[in-house]
């Protein structure tokens, strides 16, 4: 069976191919033009994906050996994301699918990313911890099977990977602001700052907006404003942040270890790419024995082929789609039990 899955909820477009069960091509174009801007342009991002995917499915075609008529299903991203850019991916999917007369399958952006992990040869098990972190969400999961997802918590305000850009920026650092947060806090002292991480009642929820604020004003009353820092505070300040945002993750994830049972753990989403974060849940599954399985960088970013794998679980659990189903900007999770 070969599945073709189509992704473009954001700045990345995506075109992958799973033929029996193996990955032959995931081909992702990111558009870094947003840089300038200091965010994604939404209309930009739209056009741009509308002029790049017919090339990137040609190139995936390709790759793997493949005619179109040989896709026997097509599946896209159908949010949550940019509405716009959402459409491009979305709308291109259900006219192949009509085209070639094979099913096509919507599939929720962040159930991709949630089963990401399984695109590694080491597969996680069920049930598993999963942390997903990334510009638009961060939640805390049980995932018990690929039908049955429990959430334990999430964020009351900002998601992680939007605290690391917004505190990039407050730095002076631009945007994608997580790797450059990563870059700058590599060469500087995480406990030279203490910012604070936030207790929360509901015990597996996150908050990032007070140490944003908390950032915010350590800046203002050190420096007046990001201009003045000095690049090597700059360094001590971001991985004081990376820590603080490490520590709420580490702290939940720990909370939640010892209240459930789990055989494997994950984390996924933009922000897994994070180094430090990879090893601190690294060495926390380690140390309650659990597996602990992280997709390989190209797979912690947006990508079609978690779109692809995601597609094909749907399809094979039996749902159908007609090909009236609309881009969702907040689609929600299919959580299907407590
Ligand atoms: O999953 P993703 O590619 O897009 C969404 O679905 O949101 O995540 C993008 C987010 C951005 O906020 C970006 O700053 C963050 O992931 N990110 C990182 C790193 N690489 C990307 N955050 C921390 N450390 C990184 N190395
Ligand atoms: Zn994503």
């Amino acid at each position: 069976m070969n599945i073709l899955g189509i992704e473009s909820s954001c700045d990345e477009t995506s075109v992958a191919i799973i033929s029996d069960n193996i990955l032959k091509a995931n081909l992702i174009s990111s558009q870094d033009f947003h840089t300038k801007y200091g965010g994604v342009v939404p209309e930009l991002s739209s056009r741009a994906h509308l002029q790049i995917i017919i090339p990137l499915l040609k190139d995936a075609l390709k790759q793997s050996g493949l005619e179109l008529n040989d896709i026997d299903v097509v599946a896209a991203t159908a949010g949550p994301g940019l509405v716009g850019a959402l459409l491009v991916g979305l709308t291109f999917a259900k006219g192949l699918s009509y085209a070639i007369n094979k099913p096509f399958v919507p599939v929720n952006h962040i159930e991709g990313h949630i089963f990401s992990g399984f695109l590694m040869e080491d597969k996680p098990e069920f049930p598993m911890l999963v942390m997903v972190v990334s510009g638009g969400h961060t939640l805390l999961l049980i995932v018990k099977s690929y039908t049955q997802i429990v959430k334990l918590g999430t964020t009351v305000d900002d998601a992680a990977g939007e605290a690391f850009d917004k505190v990039a920026k407050m730095i002076g650092l631009g945007y994608p602001g997580g790797p450059k947060i990563q870059k700058a806090g590599a060469l500087g002292d995480p406990e030279s700052i203490k910012f604070p991480v936030a207790e929360l009642s509901e015990k597996y929820n996150f908050s990032f907006s007070g140490l944003k604020t908390s950032v915010l004003r350590y800046i203002q009353k050190e420096y007046g404003d990001s201009s003045r820092i000095p690049e090597e505070r700059k360094c001590d300040i971001a991985a004081s942040f990376q820590n603080a945002v490490i520590k709420a993750i580490i702290k939940n994830s720990e909370r939640a270890l010892k209240n459930y049972e789990v055989k494997s753990m994950s984390v996924v989403g933009g922000v897994a790419a994070n180094k430090p974060l990879r090893e601190a849940l690294h060495e926390l599954a380690n140390k309650y024995g659990k597996k602990f399985v992280v997709p390989a960088m190209t797979y912690c970013g947006d990508n079609a082929a978690m779109i692809a794998y995601r597609g094909q679980k749907v399809y094979e659990s039996g749902q159908r789609f007609t090909l009236d189903y609309n881009a969702f900007p907040a689609l929600p999770l299919n959580i299907f039990s407590e």
